[in-house]
């Protein structure tokens, strides 16, 4: 596809065994014999959260956050929260007539982030968010530090300085009210269903139970801000590329773009399928054993399971798998989206809050979009189309394919020509 970012090789590790193809990808991240292993870069941030867990701790850690993320909750805030925090967000860039994409998204998903986290933001004003969105930018680029471009112990130096900032500004009360609650909760005085519902109040509700210290808590909380913004926020971008190379091609569906949201979400689960939030997971044998693929592997052998191949098999998404064709049929029970939000041990938390729920086809209910597509149908309605005069750029502090910058002109257009969706 011409435009898209450049994706580099990362040459700093020893050749790894390979596992590539669908059901072979599928079957490693599955197998509780290979430990995840992408992450150690950055252990200030990284640590003992549940991405980096394995075995007994991580089936612990992950049972008691997961209840968190019922599918009810997924429904409620795309109901509820989502359409506010969305329009209160837009509004400010329509009074602009401009954003950048990436930086947009994770504005818009801070407010998901926070809430999700455990994250009180008492003022609700601009520069609180703008604090927020800072630490949580570089708590990104802590968890991404393997793929980073930039001098390591730099990046972990900023990240130590930011979490120790977080901690004071906005997680010490936080948790302080939370205590409070719990306190409360546990004489009686207040029923559990009053408490709130995020990681934070889970963790200190727990923290016996699960060995929690402050700095675990702080680790852990800080992971789902960036867990919950990052990958959102790049892979709007990535869709809005998709869509609008995909109008240039086919003008035929630019309305259709703006008026039929399965369309659009079917859309965007394609542009998911073939960019996803790393091409690549890595991990480590924890015992001699044989790959899906009959490759022997030794315990402490590094495994790369290559996400993207997976998404591109043939057999399974047809001939034309490498481009973007949501029309496409694909094969009876592989999602729409490959296998971009992981599967098996460390499945992704935020795949119906982000993707939404199921494949929008076959189907007269009203569809659950997810926030990608939602924040996408709001952007088509207020005619964002790329800017002319400032061209998307490449993020090149990063090895993964992203947009660092991706100029778009919002609100009714003026004297400038679209160049696309709103032709
Ligand atoms: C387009 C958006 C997203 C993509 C593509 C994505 C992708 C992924 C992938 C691939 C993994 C598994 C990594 C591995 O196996 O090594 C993962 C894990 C995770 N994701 Fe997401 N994610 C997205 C959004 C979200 C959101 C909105 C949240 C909300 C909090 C979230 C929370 C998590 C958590 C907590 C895990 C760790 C699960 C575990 O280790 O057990 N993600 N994500």
């Amino acid at each position: 596809m011409s435009g898209q970012p450049i994706r580099f090789c990362s040459e700093s590790m020893n050749a790894p065994a390979k596992v590539t193809g669908y059901q072979h990808a599928h079957t490693a991240l599955c197998d509780r014999r290979l430990v995840q292993s992408m992450y150690g870069e950055c252990d200030v941030l990284m640590e003992r959260v549940l991405l980096t867990l394995h075995g007994e701790p991580h089936a612990c850690r992950r049972a008691i956050e997961w209840k968190l993320f019922r599918r009810d909750f997924a429904r409620y805030y795309e109901r509820e929260v989502y359409p506010v925090t969305l329009a209160q967000t837009l509004a400010a860039y329509l009074d602009q007539g401009r954003l950048d994409l990436p930086e947009f998204g994770f504005r818009v998903n801070i407010n998901l982030s926070a809430d999700i986290a455990g994250i009180d933001r008492p003022e609700g004003s601009e520069s609180e968010t703008d604090a927020l969105v800072a630490f949580t930018r570089k708590f990104s680029e802590g968890a991404t530090l393997f793929h980073s471009t930039r001098e390591k112990e730099v990046v972990r130096q900023e990240v130590a300085d930011a979490l120790a900032q977080f901690n004071t500004r906005f997680l010490t009360p936080s948790k302080r009210r939370r205590e409070a609650i719990l306190e409360k909760v546990a004489r009686g005085m207040q029923s559990e269903d009053q408490a709130p519902r995020d990681i934070l109040t889970v963790l200190l509700a727990n923290r016996d139970d699960q060995d929690l210290n402050d700095d675990m808590i702080l680790r852990e909380v800080a992971f789902f801000m960036q867990a919950g913004a990052h990958s959102s926020a790049n892979a709007l971008t990535h869709a809005f590329h998709e869509l609008e190379q995909w109008s240039e091609a086919h003008p035929e569906d630019r309305i259709r773009l703006k008026t039929d949201d399965r369309f659009l979400q079917r859309c965007v689960h394609e542009s998911l399928r073939l960019h996803p939030a790393s091409p690549v997971a890595w991990r480590e044998a924890s015992e001699s054993f044989s790959l899906p693929d009959g490759t022997p592997v030794a315990a402490g052998d590094s495994v790369l399971i290559d996400l993207m191949s997976a998404n591109l098999e043939t057999s399974l998404f047809g001939q034309d798998a490498a481009s973007f064709n949501p029309n496409r049929e694909v094969a009876n029970r592989i999602p729409t989206f490959g296998l971009t939000f992981g599967i098996g041990i460390h499945t992704c938390f935020g795949r119906d809050i982000a993707g939404g729920l199921g494949n929008a086809k076959d189907s007269d209910e009203a569809p659950h979009l997810g926030t990608l597509t939602n924040l996408l149908k709001s952007l088509l309605q207020h005619d964002a189309r790329p800017d002319p005069a400032r061209p998307p750029v490449a993020d090149t502090a990063t090895e993964r394919p992203n947009w660092g910058s991706y100029p778009l002109l919002v609100g009714a257009p003026q004297s400038v020509q679209s160049t696309g969706l709103t032709r």
